[in-house]
């Protein structure tokens, strides 16, 4: 498994991966957008073959960074991949000085609530019925970093 960072050529592959991760999917318009920005990290996992498996998406402003998309295929889960994946995002996004990040996750996901508690994400909110298809609340997730990376010697 490799981790790498996504270009134009994996587009199809992340549509295809993101419409069987999530019942109102982002289109492929928008993640062609989202590989021209500055300030998103956006990172695939392939699997030995050159599967795409994953895609992860973290974006910041400032001090402050938003975990905007992750999702591994469904054949895939289960192995540690989105661990891994998480685990990039965070880290690469630590050097540009981000002290916290924020998510809003499905109350239902327990997948993903036990992935982000392993990371030491904590819930902070509550946004009622953010989702649709099902209809369902948001709960929102923080995570501190404990220390400031682009600061350090
Ligand atoms: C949530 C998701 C990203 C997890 O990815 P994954 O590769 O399966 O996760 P990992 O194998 O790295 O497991 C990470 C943790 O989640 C837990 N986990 C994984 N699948 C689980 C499941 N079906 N039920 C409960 N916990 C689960 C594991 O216990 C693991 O914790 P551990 O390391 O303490 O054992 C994946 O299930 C997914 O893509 N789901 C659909 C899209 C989605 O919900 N994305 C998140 C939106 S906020």
């Amino acid at each position: 498994m490799k981790i790498r960072p996504a270009t134009t050529a994996d587009l199809d592959a992340v549509v295809r991966n993101e419409s069987s991760s999530f019942s109102t999917p982002w289109s492929r318009h928008t993640f062609l957008s989202l590989l021209a920005r500055h300030t998103v990290i956006f990172r695939v996992a392939e699997d030995d073959e050159g599967e795409l498996i994953g895609h992860g998406i973290i974006w910041w402003v400032f001090d402050e960074a938003e975990l905007a998309n992750l999702a591994i295929a469904p054949s895939a889960r289960g192995k540690g991949v989105g661990g891994s994946l998480l685990d990039v995002l965070l880290a690469e996004v630590a050097l540009h000085g981000v002290l916290r990040v924020f998510l809003e996750v499905r109350k239902s996901n327990e997948a993903a609530h036990r992935l982000y508690r392993s990371r030491g994400f904590e819930a902070v909110g509550e946004r009622r019925n953010y989702y649709v298809n099902p209809r369902e609340d948001a709960i929102v997730l923080q995570l501190d970093f404990d220390v400031d990376l682009s600061r350090a010697s």
